[in-house]
């Protein structure tokens, strides 16, 4: 699907379908904005009319169907209901996106070209931004393993999202390039989640992530089974050692002061400053059967997204990338098939990462933390970032403490925990703060080792984020918790079935101005 910003006459467009979204009606009477009152001219007042009838009031979720009746370029005018003014937010408009994009395939309209309203309190930037991702998001669909259905609407070519105020069309189109990107990103991360485990083990991920990268100009570097032993990362060795699908860790690069980008432009030695460096690490195991500590047998195949954690770190990295942020973003992932077999790890084992800190395995099926031990430590200790973010689909606890309503949050420092919820507020991923005690670093103790990898039921949320925080020194750090965002059904008008692909846009608010933000 192509997306553009226009400026023209929306009465002078030629589309298939045209979008128009309606606010709710205050009172009886209905003010259109000066533009859509031109459309109703144009259509002999039809709009008007079935405003009139009460059939259609603007709320939020409402659309009516028209077929022009007088000459008008548009084959169809699709009615939209926004709701209230002072309730709306970016989020109202990648709804409406994903509603727009549901009707145009509903009847079969090849290209849509949509108004994008003036709204208070949000920049025409945003609202331009907002309906780009939401109709990229909309458009995804996990169907590669399907043959296409001949029924199947055909899809969408093209969207053009019409704007009446010229002198800011550059800045909307930026904007608009920009939603496409973001939500591009968070479409492979979706794809990563989605595919399964026979064709995505550890291999294929690194294969994808060293993919991507030289498509947008990251580097990429691949530790196989030899250099994890070189570097010691029993933690993730023990973890993946079950499989015959062997474990890698991944690490992507964005350093704009290598990027191959400026030719020439070598900075003098020793005179500028070591860019500022955040760290994002993912929990990459590409299938979770629990190991030796093996789970039921129900919904296991789900078990195929736990490395959603991962997927969005790769899909950050593309964001990061493509968006060419004026910071050093290192990406690293920690992959490994979680089986139960004759190598496997097993209950009781003691392990040694590469911190040096010995874990007392209880649970094979509490890896992801064990993996992540290797993950954090190697990240903090390699890049000495002035942050570290990471993501994973860590807990069952986390799912029954917020649904897929929230993602969990937790963290060693104020101001980093609440850039973060700030930035999922902004990109309607919420984010939500959870306790990080001193009794739960406690409770991770162990009498055998230095801790242990499981605590019991209670709290075991943050019990297990005390866990990691083992493995970050002293550096600001944050975990999340995205055991029960990023997957599921009918989350919203653009996020329908499977991976949500939850993150990547989140990743990319908090990353955008970091330096000005001063959040560490
Ligand atoms: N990958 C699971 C957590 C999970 C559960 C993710 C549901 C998405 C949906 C994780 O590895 C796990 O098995 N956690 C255990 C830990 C327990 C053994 C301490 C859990 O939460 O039950
Ligand atoms: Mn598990
Ligand atoms: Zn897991």
């Amino acid at each position: 699907m192509q997306i553009t910003v226009e400026t023209k006459n929306a009465i002078d467009v030629r589309a298939a379908m045209l979008v128009i979204p309606v606010l709710k009606l205050e009172g009886a009477k209905w003010r259109p904005s000066t533009r859509v009152a031109a459309i109703d001219r144009a259509l002999d007042g039809q709009i008007a009319a079935v405003i009139a009838s009460g059939d259609f009031r603007g709320k939020a979720g409402e659309s009516l169907l028209l077929y022009p009746t007088t000459e008008f370029p548009a084959e169809r005018v699709q009615l939209l209901g926004l709701g209230e003014e002072g309730k709306l937010s970016a989020e109202s408009l990648r709804e409406l996106a994903g509603r727009a994009l549901d009707a145009a395939k509903g009847r079969r309209a090849a290209n849509v070209a949509i108004c994008a309203p003036r709204l208070h309190g949000l920049k025409l930037q945003e609202v331009t931004q907002a309906l780009a991702e939401g109709l990229v998001l909309a458009d995804y669909q996990f169907d590669t393993y399907r043959e296409r259905d001949k029924e199947a609407p055909p899809p969408l070519k093209r969207a053009t999202l019409l704007i009446d105020r010229p002198a800011e069309l550059k800045a909307a189109r930026e904007a608009a390039r920009t939603g496409v990107i973001l939500a591009e990103s968070q479409n492979l991360c979706r794809q990563l989640s989605n595919e399964p485990a026979n064709i995505l083990p550890p291999v294929e991920l690194a294969n994808a992530a060293k993919r991507m990268a030289r498509e947008v100009g990251l580097s990429a570097r691949v530790m196989d089974v030899a250099e994890l032993k070189k570097q010691k990362m029993g933690g993730i060795l023990a973890v993946g050692g079950g499989s015959a699908n062997t474990p890698r860790l991944i690490v992507l690069d964005h350093n704009p002061q290598t990027g191959r980008g400026k030719k020439g432009a070598k900075r003098p030695a020793g005179s500028a400053r070591r860019l500022p460096t955040v760290c994002l690490v993912g929990k990459g195991i590409t299938f979770d059967s629990g190991g030796v500590s093996i789970k039921p047998s129900a919904a296991m195949d789900e078990m195929k997204h736990d490395m959603s954690g991962a997927a969005a770190v790769i899909g950050a990295m593309r964001a990061c990338a493509l968006l060419k942020l004026p910071i050093r973003v290192v990406g690293v992932i920690a992959a490994a098939e979680n089986m139960p077999s004759s190598t496997a790890y097993r209950p009781g084992d003691i392990v040694t990462t590469m911190s040096k800190k010995t874990v007392e395995i209880l649970n094979t099926d509490a890896e992801g933390r064990v993996v992540l031990a290797d993950g954090l430590h190697y990240a903090n200790t390699k890049f000495q970032p002035e942050a570290i973010i990471d993501l994973a689909t860590l807990t069952g606890a986390c799912v029954v403490a917020l649904g897929k309503w929230a993602t969990g949050l937790f963290g060693n420092h104020e101001g980093l925990i609440e850039a973060v919820r700030a930035a999922g507020e902004t990109t309607a991923e919420r984010a939500w703060p959870m306790p990080l005690w001193e009794e739960h670093r406690k409770a991770v103790r162990s009498d055998v080792a230095d801790i242990k990898n499981t605590t019991g039921r209670d709290g075991s949320s943050s019990t297990a984020a005390a866990f990691l925080a083992n493995f970050v020194g002293s550096t600001p750090w944050v975990h999340l918790d995205i055991a029960g965002t990023a997957w599921g059904n009918n989350q919203s008008s653009y996020l329908k079935k499977g991976a949500t692909g939850v993150g990547v846009r989140l990743l990319a608010a908090l990353l955008q101005d970091w330096k000005q933000k001063k959040v560490v």
